[in-house]
């Protein structure tokens, strides 16, 4: 494997020396690329010797070579260790003032991170901010170890022991090959789909909406499954949070943001007409205000709210299912049930499934804690007639597993 062992200058620089002889020792090929201030801890020539290669932080030497574009784009692999605050700063904020920095922007393969730091600067807000923005964005930050820091003080932020940074990196650079490996032969590998999560808003005017608690998380599993089994997914997001957003992107989901049913709609329509399966994952509002006022809505003082006039939405699963953007497509929708007094959970979705016309309908049970904003989740499939086709608990992404199976078979049906 090809690995850009990245240093940045901290003390726990020299431990990056011991990391180096075990990725070598293990057959990698290693190029190091310590910034300017890690090599004021460590010389140059004990990298250039341990690595046999050559050993810069200056993007002007070797211009030729475009070396700042090419060693990121020909690795397998990027460690960083130790990482410090400033490092991941600049990795966090997309600058390319260095050659470790540039490489950073130019991989495409894992990045894994061991930072090194005091207490205080690992636990500053900024900090903080900075790693939740790397590990939206795919980057393997390592929590460092807690321990005798550089003087006598002691507390999180010591740079963990090469050994185990060197396992770390070495099982995520595997995992993700493996990952590659199965999506290429999943069993929607060559199939294209199309997923909508989140909840729509519709506007009142500039700061109000007509929303509800849909997280998105189960739409954010199904995306994250079919990418898995090796589908071309396209996430229509309504209104999901930018840490969603970015995971999904970082396992190769193509995201698509939208606001309101209308938006919604007409995404979700113009990737189905290449679409294998569309699965409508989305709470959509049923009704959106006549109007959304284009100021904002004031109290009068003395008489009471103006009552707010609402037309309905569109149903754009019913329409797909009616519509069949491309010919065979599965049109997969779910269904959020309390159970009333006129029917129980089940009933109300048997009678919705052969209602909206879709292929399948996950029927789930929702609210008293159940279904929105938590990880797990419990749904029975339906097919067009209400008749049970599968039935799955457990995680979010295990119910999507188990929707995606059903799927397949229509598939291999049709
Ligand atoms: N749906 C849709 N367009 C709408 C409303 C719902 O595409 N305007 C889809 C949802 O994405 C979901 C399915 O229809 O896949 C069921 O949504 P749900 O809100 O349970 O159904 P409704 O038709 O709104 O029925 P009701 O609110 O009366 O239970």
């Amino acid at each position: 494997m090809r690995i850009l062992l990245g240093v940045s200058g901290g003390i726990a620089a020299y431990k990056a020396v011991l990391l180096l002889r075990l990725l070598r020792e293990q057959g990698h090929a290693v190029r190091v690329l310590p910034t300017a201030s890690a090599l004021r801890f460590v010389g140059a020539p004990t990298f250039e010797a341990l690595s046999g290669e050559p050993v810069t932080s200056e993007v002007f030497e070797d211009v030729p070579q475009v070396p700042h574009v090419a060693l990121g784009q020909g690795a397998d692999l990027v460690v960083v260790a130790p990482a410090t605050a400033d490092l991941m700063a600049r990795a966090a904020a997309g600058r390319a003032d260095d050659l470790l920095t540039s490489a950073l922007l130019t991989a495409r393969c894992p990045v894994v991170m061991a930072p090194a730091m005091h207490t205080e600067m690992w636990e500053h807000p900024a900090t903080r901010a900075n790693v939740a923005t790397l590990r939206a964005r795919g980057v393997v930050v390592l929590d460092p170890d807690a321990g005798r820091l550089t003087g006598a003080d002691t507390g999180p932020g010591r740079l963990p022991d090469p050994e185990d940074i060197a396992r770390a990196a070495l099982a995520v650079a595997a995992g993700d090959a493996g990952r590659e490996e199965r999506a290429d032969r999943g069993d929607l590998a060559g199939r294209s789909v199309v997923v909508s999560a989140g909840g729509t808003r519709e506007p009142l005017d500039p700061v109000r909406f007509l929303g509800n608690r849909s997280s998105g998380r189960q739409g954010v599993a199904l995306a994250e499954a079919a990418r898995a089994r090796g589908a071309r997914v396209r996430l229509v997001a309504a209104n999901l949070d930018t840490d969603a957003v970015a995971g999904c992107q970082a396992a190769g989901v193509e995201v698509v943001g939208v606001e309101t049913t209308a938006q919604l709609r007409e995404a979700v329509r113009a990737a189905a007409v290449d679409a294998d399966a569309v699965v409508m994952a989305a709470a959509v509002s049923d009704f959106r205000p006549v109007t959304a006022a284009g100021a904002k809505i004031k109290k009068t003082p003395g008489s009471g709210p103006a009552p707010i006039e609402l037309v309905e939405n569109p149903d754009v699963l019913a329409e797909l299912a009616r519509d069949r953007l491309r010919p065979g497509q599965v049109v997969v929708g779910f269904a959020a049930e309390t159970g009333d007094a006129d029917g129980s959970v089940l009933e109300h979705g048997r009678a919705k499934a052969r209602r909206k016309g879709a292929d399948l309908l996950a029927v789930n049970a929702v609210g008293h804690g159940r279904g929105f904003a938590v990880d797990t989740n419990e749904v029975t499939v339906l097919d067009a007639r209400g008749e049970t086709v599968a039935e799955a608990a457990g995680t979010k992404r295990e119910v999507a597993d188990a929707v995606w199976t059903a799927v397949t078979t229509l598939m291999s049906d049709m």
